[in-house]
């Protein structure tokens, strides 16, 4: 079976490294914001090229905290897509504030812009944007229209460590970047994780505040806050893993490439759509395909793992019934998945596998074309 991923490969290449620098923090006895952290915070915000970075428990916890820090909460509205992993919507939620829903342009997966400020209404106070499957959100516009009606942007950079639009990394652009290093991710720790990143020093100090229960001083308490401190272990991991980032980014985008020259043949598998002047890290790399679950069902029985992100948009979630949203009001995300199929894709992949990925793809898609 070829894995949609494969962390235990991964792990081999940093094993030893990893390995001591783990023990070191087991015997030192300093488990909780500790120099790991530290180190990892300073190096990250060198990286995106930021002036704050702030380690926090999880990526959900990023975006939650994000918002907070920004004062948003009940009786304001927030911007978003409804084609992402429901965390994004769930943190909206958390303070108190309505998610809105603004429709996606089809082949970028991202805001259509025309729909989003359509979608602003008084009562709204920020965008989330999304740089789903590591490709970035053309965040010029957004900039424009948040600078325009005076709104906050939070940046949704769960999948996108690296990724850059117009030579700036995803994270830069907003009030906040929010990111994950859940192991899946592109840099992934090995447990929950996540990072904010910022230029006000003023929203870092709120965010460095909250994550540790509202306080700067112990047992003086500014404001009710939350436990959501990334611990020293998982910072260990994430400072071997981050200098390893770009080349790791680069073979994703190598093997995208060669995806798209495998595939570029076949008019039924609809390639991702790279935008100019980005650099997409293929956190994902996801074709658009008819008759989607048959095809999924096809590779599985053929030994290739495919994934579907996401098989149900957020407004058509169970959870968010209490919206009233129904079919129909997102149309262009509510098409997309049913079409959307991620094909395995980690830097380690070889040419061998992904060869035949291509080729029982192929196969998949000529077998259902004949079906119909
Ligand atoms: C787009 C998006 N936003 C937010 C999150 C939440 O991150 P975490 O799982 O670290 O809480 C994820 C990942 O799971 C994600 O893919």
């Amino acid at each position: 079976m070829i894995p949609i991923l494969d962390l235990q490969k991964q792990y081999e290449e940093i094993k030893q490294e990893v390995e001591k620098e783990v023990l070191a923090v087991l015997s030192s006895g300093r488990y909780i914001l500790g120099e790991n952290v530290k180190k990892l915070e300073k190096n990250f915000a060198e990286y995106i090229e930021v002036k704050n970075a702030i380690g926090l428990a999880s990526g959900t916890d990023a975006l939650h905290i994000a918002l907070r820090a920004l004062d948003i909460g009940p009786g304001d509205e927030v911007l978003t897509v409804s084609f992402t992993f429901i965390a994004t919507v769930e943190a909206i939620s958390y303070v108190g504030a309505k998610p809105v829903f603004a429709d996606i342009n089809p082949d970028t997966f991202n805001f259509d812009i025309t729909e989003l400020e359509r979608k602003i209404t008084p009562k709204t106070k920020a965008i989330i944007p999304v740089h789903l499957y590591g490709q970035p959100v053309d965040m010029d516009p957004i900039v424009e229209i948040a600078k325009k009606y005076n709104l906050y942007i939070i940046e949704d950079c769960a999948q996108s460590v690296g990724a850059s639009y117009k030579g700036s990394k995803t994270g830069t652009f907003g009030d906040v970047g929010c990111f994950s290093f859940f192991p899946t991710k592109n840099l992934g720790a090995a447990g929950d994780g996540g990072i904010v990143t910022t230029n006000s020093d003023y929203i870092a100090e709120r965010i460095i505040s909250l994550r540790n229960h509202g306080s700067h001083t112990r047992y003086y308490h500014t404001e009710v806050g939350l436990n959501s401190r990334l611990d020293e272990i998982q910072a260990a991991v994430l400072n071997v893993k981050l200098p390893h980032i770009d080349r790791w980014n680069i073979r994703r985008k190598k093997a995208a490439y060669l995806y798209n020259e495998l595939l570029r043949e076949v008019k039924d598998i609809i390639t991702p759509t790279e935008m100019d002047d980005t650099e997409c890290v293929y956190h994902q790399y996801t074709v658009k395909v008819p008759q989607r679950d048959k095809i999924h069902e096809i590779l599985k029985e053929n030994g290739v793992m495919s994934m579907i992100y996401y098989p149900v948009p957020v407004h058509l979630q169970e959870a968010y019934r209490n919206l009233g949203l129904h079919e129909g009001y997102l149309p262009n995300t509510e098409n997309i998945t049913k079409n959307v199929l991620s094909l395995p894709i980690f830097p380690e992949i070889t040419e061998e596998q992904q060869k035949k990925v291509a080729n029982e793809l192929i196969k998949a898609v000529n077998q259902v074309a004949c079906l119909k």
